[in-house]
């Protein structure tokens, strides 16, 4: 299997790739993870990408596609992979094309939620610095004393998480990534899903969709 996550900020697409990667023995691959954790070891693309994030901007396409086509290159993808977070732009979908050759990706999933609901979702996010685990103060709080439920590491917010930052993500997905809607639509490879609904809804969609794509 071999998906892509489509979104925008905040549309839950990190959260269903954790679960659906749980459930299929699948990595989800999240391109802003790899970025988040080379900015907090400092290495040379961390200090490429801390600026760049921080404002809310894309990480340029040629170090984006060289560091997919390195994570492709693992073994644990070879039964399959979710994209979460990539591709994000033209340049960057036909870059995966041009790697994957014939065997493309099976399907792009559409993450559909309004404007008003994702800046409300990611201002109220938090983050685990060490294993990415994802809480919101609103719907799923972290316990009281910051401390993961899941590795121990301590809960934050996120340095892009902020309202100026957001508004700048979310002019940037609809100028460079909404166009993929239209490119994979073309490609009869995008499925839409109503990501509005509570995460357990959005999962059931999830599965149900991968059910109808035979796995
Ligand atoms: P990245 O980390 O990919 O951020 P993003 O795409 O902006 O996506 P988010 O992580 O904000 O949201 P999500 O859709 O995963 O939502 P989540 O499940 O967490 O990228 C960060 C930066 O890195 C970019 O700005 C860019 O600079 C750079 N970058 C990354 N990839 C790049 C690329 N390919 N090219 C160039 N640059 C790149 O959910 C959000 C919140 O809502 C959580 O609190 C969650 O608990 C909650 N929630 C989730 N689902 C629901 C639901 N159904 N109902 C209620 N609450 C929900």
């Amino acid at each position: 299997m071999r998906l892509i996550f489509l979104g925008a900020p905040g549309s839950g697409k990190g959260t269903q790739a954790a679960i659906l990667a749980k459930s299929q023995g699948i990595p989800q691959i999240s391109t802003g993870d790899i970025l988040r954790k080379a900015v907090k070891e400092g290495t040379e693309l961390g200090q490429k990408a801390q600026e760049i994030m921080k404002r809310g901007d894309l990480v340029p396409d040629d170090i984006i596609l060289e560091l997919i086509r390195e994570r492709l290159a693992e073994t644990d993808c070879k039964s399959g992979y979710i994209l979460d977070g990539f591709p994000r732009t033209l340049e960057q979908a036909k870059g995966l094309d041009r790697m994957l050759g014939d065997k493309g990706i099976q399907a792009a999933v559409l993450f559909e939620v309004q404007s008003a609901t994702l800046v409300g979702r990611i201002t109220s996010r938090r983050v685990c610095v060490d294993c990415g685990e994802t809480y919101n103060l609103i719907t799923d709080p972290p316990p009281p004393d910051g401390i993961c439920l899941r590795c121990g590491g301590k809960v934050i917010h996120r340095q892009d998480d902020t309202e100026e930052t957001v508004s700048n993500r979310l002019a940037v997905y609809e100028a460079k990534t909404a166009p993929l809607i239209e490119f994979y639509e073309k490609k009869n490879k995008l499925f839409r899903i109503d990501g509005e609904a509570p995460v357990e809804h959005v999962r059931d969609q999830l599965f149900t969709l991968m059910r109808r794509l035979g796995s």
